[in-house]
């Protein structure tokens, strides 16, 4: 762990960008289950489905009010859950580096949010549980999910009444949630796909976090940066590809997320006395 916080302190030392870049694993001790853990699973009359399958334009486009449900029901145990310390450790590094933080976070739950990150230093590349859009794309604009629409339990199904509030304020037809599915494309309208890989390619740190490396724009973030010649952490119970590729550059911590993010966090902003 010390060799790890001498080279996120070193390296802050240089000028860059200081990136965190978070996956489902920082909100795991917030009581969220991870995407791939088996709690992720979803039952639809006698069948298992699989996040993977689920979050699919495709399912969307075949069974609508199930996809819905699964969000209504993941909404729920989002909103139940609270912050935790790596969500808080991160709101003081946004608040200590206001010009050179950024957080990129896969995470729909608006928990960054609710800790307090600012949004001018947040960029959430795979949505927000909490809001919705036009499914037929009439706008580019989000909105929240009305305040009448309830959460649901398992195997509960999406009411009439319910039905009729989840519709595109503008053009009256069904709305859907405003995250990003497996067979969809990052864009910067929505995603902030260019800004993204702009502040990649400019980062002197790099902190991946919760994440099991299974998508494209933390790839790009990873590979960009660590060309830019960033020093790179990875923070995860378990072993995963980033891990790999941290490894050789700032080091890997095996532990959970929120057990170590303040200590990552202060060896970034707090410089040892010198002189
Ligand atoms: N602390 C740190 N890491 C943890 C913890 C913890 N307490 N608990 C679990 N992890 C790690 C797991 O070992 C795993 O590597 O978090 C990772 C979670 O992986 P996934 O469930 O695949 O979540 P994520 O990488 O965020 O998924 C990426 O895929 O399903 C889509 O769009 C969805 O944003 C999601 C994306």
């Amino acid at each position: 762990m010390q060799a790890v916080l001498d080279a996120l302190g070193a390296a802050a030392a240089r000028p860059g960008k200081v990136l965190v870049l978070t996956g489902a694993g920082v909100s795991a001790e917030s009581g969220i289950p991870t995407f791939r853990g088996k709690e992720g699973y979803w039952t639809i009359g006698a069948r298992e489905y699989h996040p993977q399958e689920l979050a699919t334009y495709e399912a969307f486009r075949t069974m609508p009010w199930n996809v819905w449900a699964w969000y209504l029901y993941r909404r729920g145990v989002c909103r139940r859950a609270e912050p935790n310390a790596a969500h808080r450790a991160l709101v003081r590094l946004a608040a200590a580096l206001p010009d050179r933080f950024a957080l990129v976070t896969q995470n729909v739950d608006g928990l960054h949010r609710r800790a307090g990150s600012p949004d001018a230093q947040t960029f959430p590349i795979h949505g927000d549980i909490t809001l919705a859009r036009c499914a037929d794309d009439c706008t580019l604009d989000r909105f929240p999910v009305p305040d009448g629409v309830p959460e649901l339990g398992k195997g509960e199904e999406v009411s009439e009444e319910t039905k009729a509030l989840l519709v595109c304020p503008r053009c009256g037809g069904m709305a859907r949630p405003h995250v990003l599915w497996f067979d969809e494309s990052y864009d910067e309208p929505r995603f902030h796909l260019d800004t993204v890989r702009r502040l990649a390619m400019q980062a002197a740190v790099l902190v991946v976090a919760g994440t099991s490396a299974q998508t494209n724009l933390p790839w790009q973030v990873v590979t960009l940066a660590a060309r830019a010649g960033a020093v790179i952490v990875d923070v995860n119970v378990e072993d995963n590809p980033f891990g790999d590729i941290a490894a050789s550059s700032g080091g890997v911590v095996r532990a959970p997320a929120a057990t170590v993010m303040d200590r990552l966090v202060e060896a970034i902003y707090i410089r040892p006395a010198t002189g």
